[in-house]
C-alpha cells in the first residue's frame, strides 16, 4: 500500500533533539512525496483533533532548538479507551496511513494502544533518562552534557572557598543521567537510594575536603531524599558551607549536542524509510557500535502513566 500521510507526535519530558527528529522525518517524506501532519500536545492532540499540515515554514529555526516545536503532555485521558477510540477516528478522519511517535516509555505504552487497534505506528526513543533498551535515547547526551557544565560551573566557584554543594539529578529511576555525571565531574558522592549511609558520606567528605581534591559534590537522584535537608545536615556536621542547587529543566533544555541531532535525524529519516517499505510498529534507535536498529514497541519499564 502506497503511504501518502504519515503524522507525528511528541509525548512525556521533552527531550533535546525531539525537533531534529521531526525535521529527520520531514525530510524523508518531502523526499518520498508523503505529507506530513503535526499533532500538537502528544495524545491529547489526537483526542482533539489539534492536526495541522507541517511545512518547511513550521519547522525553520526550530530544527536545533531544544524542546519540541509540536509540545508535549503527559495525557491522563489516553488511559481510558473511550479516548483512544476518538484518537483512532480522528487518525483516520485524515487518511492518515501511519504514526511516528517521538518520547520515552510511557509513550511506547500509548503507542501499544494504537497499534493494537491496528494503527500502523513507529516509535523514536526521545527522553534524557536513556531508560529503554537501546545504547541511547535522544536526548541523554544533551541532558548529560548540559548538567555536566552546569556543575563545573558550580564547582569552579566552590573551589575558590572549599565550600560543598548538593546537585539534584534527573532521570527518574535510572541512573544512567546520574551515573554519567558522577564520572565526568570525578565525585564519589553520588546517592540513588533512599537507604544510604549517611555516617559513610559524612566521614567521606571529611577526609577529601582537605584541599588536595575537587570541592565535595553530593549528587542525588530525584525522588531519592530531599537535597535541601541533606545539604543542612551536611553543613552542620562537615564543618564548610554546603548549598543545595535544583538545576531543573537546565538539565533538560538547551540545544541538542551534535550526537544528538545526528542520531534524532538519522532515526526520524529511517523510521520513514521503514515506513514506507510496510515495515510499522517499531523503534529505531542505535545499538552499542551506534548502528541504528529496530525493536518491537514494548515498555521496559511499567510506568502507570503516559510520559
Ligand atoms: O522523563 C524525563 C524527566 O525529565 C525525568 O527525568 C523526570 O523525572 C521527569 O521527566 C520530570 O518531569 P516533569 O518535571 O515534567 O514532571
Amino acid at each position: 500500500m502506497k503511504i501518502k500521510n504519515i503524522a507525528i507526535l511528541t509525548s512525556g519530558g521533552d527531550a533535546p533533539g525531539m525537533n531534529t527528529a521531526i525535521y529527520g522525518v520531514f525530510s524523508a517524506c518531502q523526499n518520498k512525496g508523503i505529507n506530513l501532519y503535526g499533532i500538537r500536545n502528544g495524545y491529547d492532540g489526537l483526542i482533539d483533533d489539534d492536526i495541522t499540515l507541517l511545512t518547511y515554514d513550521i519547522l525553520e529555526g526550530r530544527i536545533n532548538q531544544g524542546g519540541t516545536l509540536l509540545k508535549s503532555k503527559r495525557s491522563k485521558r489516553f488511559f481510558q479507551s473511550k479516548y483512544i477510540k476518538i484518537a483512532v477516528e480522528n487518525l483516520k478522519k485524515h487518511l492518515i496511513d501511519a504514526l511516528i511517535i517521538v518520547g520515552g516509555d510511557g509513550s511506547l505504552k500509548g503507542a501499544m494502544e494504537l497499534r493494537d487497534r491496528g494503527i500502523k505506528v513507529s516509535c523514536l526513543p526521545g527522553t534524557i533518562d536513556n531508560d529503554l533498551n537501546f545504547f541511547r535515547t535522544i536526548g541523554y547526551d544533551s541532558a548529560l552534557n548540559s548538567i555536566v557544565s552546569a556543575v563545573d560551573q558550580i564547582q569552579d566557584s566552590l573551589s575558590a572557598f572549599n565550600n560543598g554543594a548538593v546537585v539534584k539529578i534527573m532521570g527518574r529511576v535510572c541512573t544512567d543521567l546520574i551515573d554519567g555525571v558522577a564520572k565526568a565531574i570525578h565525585t564519589d558522592f553520588v546517592i540513588k537510594d533512599p537507604n544510604y549511609s549517611l555516617t559513610q558520606l559524612i566521614k567521606k567528605i571529611k577526609a577529601q575536603n582537605d584541599g588536595a581534591h575537587l570541592p565535595p559534590v553530593v549528587l542525588v537522584l530525584e525522588d531519592t531524599v530531599d537535597s535541601v535537608e541533606l545539604a543542612k545536615i551536611l553543613q552542620n556536621k562537615c564543618n564548610i558551607q554546603v548549598r543545595p542547587h535544583i538545576i531543573g529543566y537546565i538539565q533538560r533544555g538547551g540545544s541538542p549536542s551534535a550526537f544528538d541531532r545526528m542520531y534524532a535525524y538519522d532515526a526520524g529519516k529511517y523510521a520513514v524509510d521503514l515506513i514506507a517499505d510496510g515495515k510499522a510498529g517499531l523503534v529505531v534507535g542505535i545499538d552499542d557500535l551506534q548502528h541504528l536498529v529496530t525493536k518491537a514497541i514494548e515498555n521496559s519499564i511499567n510506568y502507570d502513566k503516559i510520559s
